[in-house]
């Protein structure tokens, strides 16, 4: 049988290519996107496919929202006000985006007893800096005054209420925790970090290191973690529990840039500078983020296939068409 399946913010990074691969095993696929980060630009290749429709709309619209997942088997909610800059641009509505957004898909996947898959993310570990970060750990946030923990927290806070929900509503939930997820289509626009590195190396400006570039990250191929959505969506088993989606090479960021150098040819030089001059005055980043993604593995038998080298080369290829195409 099809399975129709809607991806919330489907027309994004994430979300394009997870729809590409639940296209190409034979499912009909329904994305919601409101295009504040991702665009249409983004699936048109995938238009002449008769099992995909897209809907133009937002997951704020209840009635829209309640439509699509009654028409649909599964729902894979991704649609999130995304990255640092993103969320400090708009930090009211990406909290309600985050919150209240989220709150109405589960509620339709309540009312209509669908399966659901929810997108999070490693910053809930915020300050943590013991390494690797296993699910259970604590979450060790900062102030509400520093504007950028309110992603975190907002994601924090969904994972609560999908967990509320699967144990009082009965109905599956499944919790992804993303660590950098990279590749072709991540816009540099909202403040990630690959393809904005990758951008300033291939126009041989300087590569803008925040801080002192100490602080270290492991990044995931997309190809990798959509496989890890798929293995996780197929397994009912998984649902009810949240588990860390990432890779295994962990690098300082001064060290990714000094990669991307190598790996395009460009002569930038690259700049250090403070957070304070990028974002704002009291701006705090997280020191040190590694998965561990035994649990992962475990219920899944899932592994990452692309080291870092390609996942940079692959961002390296794709930013070279956008940007030879002014994008
Ligand atoms: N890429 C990463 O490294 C990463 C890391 C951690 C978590 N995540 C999570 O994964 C999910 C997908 O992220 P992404 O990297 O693909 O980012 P993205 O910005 O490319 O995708 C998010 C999509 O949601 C859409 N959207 C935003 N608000 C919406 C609304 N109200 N209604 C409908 N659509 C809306 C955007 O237009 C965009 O297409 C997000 O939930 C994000 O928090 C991603």
């Amino acid at each position: 049988m099809t399975q129709r399946i809607l991806i919330t913010g489907g027309a994004g990074f994430i979300g394009s290519h997870l729809a590409e691969s639940f296209l190409q095993r034979g499912d009909a696929v329904y994305i919601l996107d409101n295009e504040s980060t991702g665009t249409r630009r983004n699936i048109e290749h995938l238009f002449s496919n008769r099992q995909l429709r897209f809907i133009s709309g937002s997951i704020m619209d209840e009635a829209v929202i309640s439509r699509l997942v009654g028409t649909c088997h599964y729902v894979v909610h991704l649609a999130a006000a995304v990255g640092v800059q993103y969320i400090l641009d708009n930090p009211l509505e990406s909290i309600l985006t985050n919150v209240v957004g989220t709150e109405r898909v589960l509620n339709a996947c309540r009312d209509f007893e669908k399966p659901l898959f929810l997108a999070s993310t490693s910053e809930v570990y915020g300050l943590q800096t013991h390494a690797p970060l296993k699910e259970n750990d604590y979450c060790v946030l900062g102030a509400t005054s520093v504007s950028r923990w309110s992603y975190a927290c907002s994601k924090a806070l969904d994972e609560f209420m999908a967990l509320a929900y699967h144990q009082k509503q009965s109905f599956p939930v499944t919790i992804g925790r993303f660590f950098n997820t990279v590749g072709p289509r991540q816009s540099p626009a909202y403040g990630m970090v690959l393809p904005r590195l990758v951008d300033q190396a291939l126009q041989n400006q300087p590569l803008t290191v925040y801080g002192d570039g100490q602080q270290t990250r492991t990044f995931t191929h997309i190809h990798d973690a959509v496989q890890a959505i798929t293995l996780l969506t197929d397994n009912l088993q998984a649902a009810g529990d949240v588990y860390n989606i990432g890779g295994t090479e962990e690098i300082s960021i001064m060290a990714l840039a000094q990669r991307v150098l190598e790996i395009t040819g460009s002569s930038s030089k690259i700049k250090l500078i403070p957070y304070s001059e990028v974002f704002s005055k009291n701006f705090e980043d997280m020191p040190r983020r590694v998965p561990d993604t035994g649990k992962l593995r475990a219920v899944t038998g899932f592994s990452p296939q692309c080291d870092l080298n390609k996942m940079i080369a692959d961002v390296v290829a794709d930013r070279k068409i956008k940007l030879s195409a002014g994008r």
